[in-house]
């Protein structure tokens, strides 16, 4: 029997075994899908398990998707833009990594907001860290002419402006306002949001009334952002569906077969947070 995995520190919060096990009873596929707590001084040993042959392969998940970049055998080519792994697929005793990150955060907006990237001219992406490079290799993926990167901090924004290349320029969070008038799209990839936390100088007001607001943190589904976006009348798109989007490549990769994220599988996780 085919067995996947997905490994963290801790894991018992991660939805991938719902997600993945949900896909296996649907299509009647006869294999696992499990969560495995593997804290970082761990995870070389847990590689040598994949190189053995146990697994198909799995997910990674905070805090391990960098360090497990630095274990793989072979990555694809975005995973070295981006410099994390959230993928990984074991055959002929080789552990091949990917990143499938910026591939759900093109799903979620591709099925929640259709036609989101048509004439879009400015995208402001808050964070940089590795959740914002991958949503930054999507956006360029979608030939966006302008991206504003801000974070708290600046240094850290310019580092990865300059090592993505292409339309980013950095700056701070406070220039937000200046920004926001001719951003067609906003996304937050900081973890503020999670657990009620919220910005303080982010005022969303000086958007256009067409702009969408998206946020990949999902716990709370409704994010503060999302619910001032909404008070204001703006389009939103929740982080949920990046989270099952994200999943599709590696299903296919392991057991075989493409599947569909459903208006049920979405259910099914809104109803486990
Ligand atoms: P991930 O891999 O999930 O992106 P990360 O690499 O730790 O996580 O990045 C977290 C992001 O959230 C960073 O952009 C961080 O800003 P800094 O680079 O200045 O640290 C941002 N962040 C976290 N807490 C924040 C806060 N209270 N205010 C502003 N930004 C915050």
């Amino acid at each position: 029997m085919k067995r996947a995995f997905v490994i963290g520190h801790p894991i018992t919060h991660s939805r991938s075994p719902l997600i993945h096990n949900y896909w296996l009873k649907l299509y009647g596929i006869k294999g696992s899908y499990e969560a495995i707590d593997v804290p970082s001084d761990d995870i070389e040993a847990f590689f040598e398990r994949m190189r053995a042959g146990e697994f198909v392969g799995g997910n990674v998940t905070i805090p391990n998707k960098e360090l497990a970049y630095s274990l793989c055998d072979e990555r694809d080519p975005l995973a070295e833009t981006i410099c994390a792994v959230n993928t990984l697929e074991c055959s002929g005793g080789l552990v091949f990594g990917s990143n499938t990150d910026y591939l759900g955060f093109l799903g979620n907006l591709d099925q929640n907001a259709p036609g989101w990237d048509k004439g879009l001219k400015e995208v402001i992406v808050l964070g940089a860290g590795g959740a914002s490079r991958a949503v930054l290799v999507a956006l360029k993926s979608r030939n966006i002419p302008s991206i504003r990167l801000l974070n708290r901090t600046i240094e850290k924004a310019e580092d990865v402006a300059m090592d993505l290349e292409g339309p980013i320029r950095a700056g701070r969070l406070a220039e937000f306002a200046e920004n926001a008038p001719n951003a067609g799209l906003v996304v937050n990839c900081t973890s503020i949001g999670m657990h009620g936390s919220s910005f303080e100088d982010i005022d969303l007001g000086r958007l256009p009334k067409t702009a969408l607001v998206t946020d990949i943190v999902y716990t709370p589904l409704v994010t503060p952002l999302l619910a001032e976006a909404q008070a204001l009348g703006l389009r939103t798109v929740d982080g949920l569906g990046m989270l099952l989007h994200q999943a599709v490549p590696g299903f296919k990769a392991w057991f075989g077969k493409t599947p569909e994220v459903t208006a049920e599988l979405r259910q099914l996780v809104e109803a486990s947070l």
